[in-house]
């Protein structure tokens, strides 16, 4: 009555309460396909060596291409009871092709087996990942480019601080991007290793060629430790961190896109196809994308630190704990994948709406520190220049001017080497235009900027 396959030391039959406990296969059978695509390296390779004859190496190959029929026919009859992916596979192959399915198995343990699968899974995902956000940064850098020219508020503490280019704002997220990109191709490259042949823990007295596998199944090499190869889960944890960093930066271009285009701000008009209504305010039109995908970072944050607390007590090598490896990874790859394609999306769709972020650029004194560099380069040291401009600040707010309505006299009378010219500087034009140091927001470094960057992402 006890058909599992590690069934043969059990008497009696296993709790329903602790199957269902147990059994992983309503998850990991994600894992479907990297599961046959080892199995199908063992087996080649098993017969390659000469541990199983060519004959039962074509009828067990002929299985898994059945058992894989049935996967993608949606026919594979999937059991709870079996408990897992690897079962599920090697069972049904049984039922398939007879005895024969049994040697599958041989020189191999569901440990090394898992390692291998999850390993094939993830770094897939990291190539997934680190595509939607060269598709993502494209979006950005052809943003840059259609919004040149608009001016906007720069903020620093969410006080206004200079004005900036939308182009620039852009081209920020542009690098950003650009680093999420490589810590998952990093983390892609440092996880290519074949974890298959490592056994449970120990390696197997079998001559298996541990090479061949890892060739075929496009791995750079075997992993070197049979400890280490079953016994670790860092390259999910990989994984995991460049999905939580990227999702961090996802959520502060949702808050920024939340509050500017707020009816308060007004800077950018979000489209029609991604934003929602209310159920009540007819008024309403809410940016729901962004505001889940801020959300959702903080359900990636924890699926990293669930896998770090998983982690953290077990000893060397593989146990049971790390069944819960799965469930964060693959609740990352959905929830970061999804906004990668939405973002890419929807920013095209969006509008900035020049009159207003040009009007509130020049708000707020934003190009006091033109005032106070104009100052220094007529040799004031820029300490003296910042306090006499901070007071001509202070004459504006209490008669509510700008800084361009100060009167020459006004300047005068505030220091001897200001006058009417230093008010050239002042205009939000000027400011942008001035920035020209390297990676600064001055339109001709903007469009080097955007230049540089396309040259960059040529494949
Ligand atoms: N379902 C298991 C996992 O996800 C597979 C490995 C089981 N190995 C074992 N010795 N029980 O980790």
């Amino acid at each position: 009555m006890n058909k599992k396959p590690w069934g043969g030391r059990f008497e009696s039959a296993t709790n329903k309460l602790v199957e269902a406990f147990n059994a992983s296969v309503d998850f990991d059978k994600r894992l479907v396909l990297e599961d046959i695509d080892g199995s199908q390296a063992h087996v080649k390779m098993l017969g390659a060596v000469g541990i199983l004859e060519e004959s039962e190496v074509s009828e067990i190959l002929k299985g898994l291409r059945k058992v894989l029929e049935e996967v993608e026919g949606g026919t594979f009859p999937w059991r709870v009871e079996l408990e897992d992916v690897h079962m599920n596979v090697e069972t049904r192959l049984k039922e398939l092709i007879g005895a024969t399915a049994g040697k599958l198995h041989t020189a191999r343990s569901r440990n090394d087996q898992v390692a291998l699968d999850f390993r094939l899974w993830v770094k897939k995902a990291c190539i997934r990942a680190a595509q939607k956000l060269e598709t993502l940064r494209a979006v950005m850098l052809s943003e840059a480019e259609r919004n040149m020219g608009i001016v906007m508020p720069g903020y620093t503490h969410l006080q206004v601080a200079q004005p900036i280019l939308v182009s620039h704002w852009f081209m920020a997220y542009f690098e950003m991007f650009s680093r999420d990109i490589s810590r998952f191709y990093d983390a892609a490259n440092r996880m290519n290793e074949s974890p298959l042949g490592a056994g449970a823990l120990a390696g197997t007295p079998w001559q298996i060629d541990r090479h061949q596998t890892a060739l075929e199944l496009g791995f750079a090499a075997p992993t070197r430790n049979s400890l280490d190869s079953v016994g670790s889960r860092d390259f999910a944890l990989e994984y995991l961190s460049a999905s939580a960093i990227c999702m961090a930066t996802l959520s502060r271009i949702s808050e920024e896109l939340i509050l500017y285009s707020s009816f308060e701000f007004g800077f950018v008009t979000l489209p029609d196809s991604h934003t929602t209504g209310s159920s009540i305010m007819p008024q309403k039109k809410n940016p729901d994308v962004s505001e889940l995908a801020r959300g959702k970072a903080g359900r990636v944050f924890g699926d990293l630190m669930a896998l770090l607390t998983v982690v953290k007590g077990t000893p060397l090598a593989y146990n049971k704990d790390f069944q819960e490896d799965k469930e964060p990874v693959f609740d990352a790859a959905d929830t970061l994948e999804v906004i990668l394609e939405l973002y890419a999306d929807m920013l095209p769709l969006c509008t900035w709406n020049a009159a207003t972020t040009e009007i509130a650029a020049a708000r707020g004194y934003s190009t006091a520190t033109d005032l106070a560099d104009y100052l220094a380069r007529q040799g004031v040291p820029f300490r003296e220049a910042h306090e006499v401009v901070g007071k001509l600040v202070g004459l504006c707010v209490k008669t509510n001017r700008q800084l361009w309505q100060l009167e020459e006299t006004e300047l005068k009378a505030a220091h001897e080497k200001l006058d009417a010219r230093a008010l050239e500087v002042v205009t939000v034009q000027s400011s942008v235009a001035a920035r020209t140091s390297y990676g600064g927001t001055a339109p001709i470094r903007v469009q080097e900027a955007i230049l540089e960057a396309k040259k960059r992402i040529q494949p």
